[in-house]
């Protein structure tokens, strides 16, 4: 279709287009059901937390105006939860929008950029509109990424790693939790770039120390979000860890004002006085999630073991996860089939509240019972 479109971009097709999970609102309005419970988009069910909320509230007043441009103040408060200045950080809209950001800047026709497989979408997407090759590694047998499998996979025309770590959708890490062996068997121009949106769900001893990495100046740009552990996803926020040079490099390419008020208020607010909001609703969610596997294997399924605030697992046998999600819509509870990602008897299910978690389980043993 797009290549009818005179001076389209011959690249555009070879990009599918990316595909969001569905909303409460949505679903309400689609089928018509009163109360709708959303375990789709890994998104923290605690949020938006009082600190936050009020300062994106008081956000508004200014709304009619331009946000900073150069977010110092933000930037210096992120830097400083890792050590670092506020040199070695980059805003953007998400961490979707850093992704996009970092692809333009580095990507180019005839590059090949690894992935995993499977894994978040949207890498391979950027990559293939910049022209560049994909070259895909599966995971284990266990669902694990293993580092040597990225290592095979890089050759001197490798830019980019796209490296999802916890991975989506898996839930799982890269084994062993050191980025050494790829980072040298870089090629000169080769980045390694760690997609971080999940690592406040896992112990820290299972992910490779990315920002020393980051700090001793090798080729790692590390990316995290606002959206997921922090409940702030509809503004919006996410940012890239990289030395200043790079941060420059990725902010010349950046669209201007990369963030807006709401948001930038959100995260400062955050950072300054609601960690403690944020720390309380991760243990509840890493909590929730250990009951949610437990359930899940006690009902006979094969769950990956996870690092993340959402559980992959396995239908038995004779299931399949298009239906039973399509199933579980219609009882008011939206969750993802993995068929998507060329597994159709798998779902992913994000952890909730601990109300969320029980109307999935009893809509899901309803749909499993036929
Ligand atoms: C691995 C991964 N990276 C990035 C994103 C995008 O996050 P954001 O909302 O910050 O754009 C997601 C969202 O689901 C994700 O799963």
């Amino acid at each position: 279709m797009n290549e009818m479109i005179p001076g389209i971009r011959p690249t555009i097709r070879d990009v599918h287009p990316y595909v969001a999970g569905k909303t409460t609102e949505q679903v309400r309005r689609e089928l018509g059901l009163s109360s709708v419970v959303k375990l789709g988009s890994n998104e923290n069910p605690y949020a938006p937390f009082p600190t936050a909320l009020e300062a994106m509230q008081a956000a508004l007043a200014t709304i009619h105006t331009y946000p900073e441009n150069s977010f110092v103040e933000l930037r210096r408060r992120i830097g400083s939860l890792y050590d670092l200045s506020g040199d070695h950080v980059a805003i953007a809209h998400g961490a979707g929008g850093m992704l996009e950001t970092i692809a333009r800047a580095f990507v180019q026709p005839g590059d090949e950029v690894v992935t995993l497989s499977p894994t978040y979408g949207l890498y391979r997407e950027i990559s293939r509109f910049m022209g560049a090759e994909i070259v895909t590694v599966p995971v284990a047998e266990d669902h694990a990424t293993r580092m040597e499998d990225l290592v095979a996979a890089v050759t001197p025309a490798t830019k980019i790693v796209w490296l999802c770590n916890p991975n989506n959708p898996t839930g799982t890490v890269t084994r062993p939790a050191d980025l050494t062996p790829l980072l040298d068997a870089l090629p000169p121009h080769g980045w390694v770039v760690v997609d971080e949106a999940y690592a406040e769900f896992a112990d820290a001893e299972v992910l490779p120390d990315s920002v020393s990495a980051v700090r001793s100046g090798r080729h790692v740009i590390v990316v995290r979000t606002f959206s997921k552990a922090y409940g702030l996803a509809g503004a919006r926020m996410g940012y890239a860890l990289a030395d200043p040079a790079t941060i420059t490099a990725i902010d010349t390419v950046a669209e201007p004002f990369n963030a807006n008020r709401v948001g930038i208020a959100g995260a400062t607010a955050t950072l300054d006085g609601g960690l403690a909001e944020v720390r309380a609703a991760v243990e509840k969610i890493r909590n929730g999630r250990a009951r949610l596997e437990a359930a899940l294997a006690e009902l006979g399924m094969e769950v990956v073991s996870t690092h993340t605030n959402f559980v992959f697992f396995a239908l038995p046998d004779g299931h399949q996860a298009d239906a039973v999600a399509d199933a579980l819509l219609h009882r008011g509870v939206i969750v993802r089939s993995a068929a998507g990602w060329g597994y159709p008897r798998h779902m992913r299910v994000t952890v909730g509240t601990e109300e969320e978690n029980e109307t999935f389980l009893r809509a899901f043993r309803e749909v499993l019972d036929g």
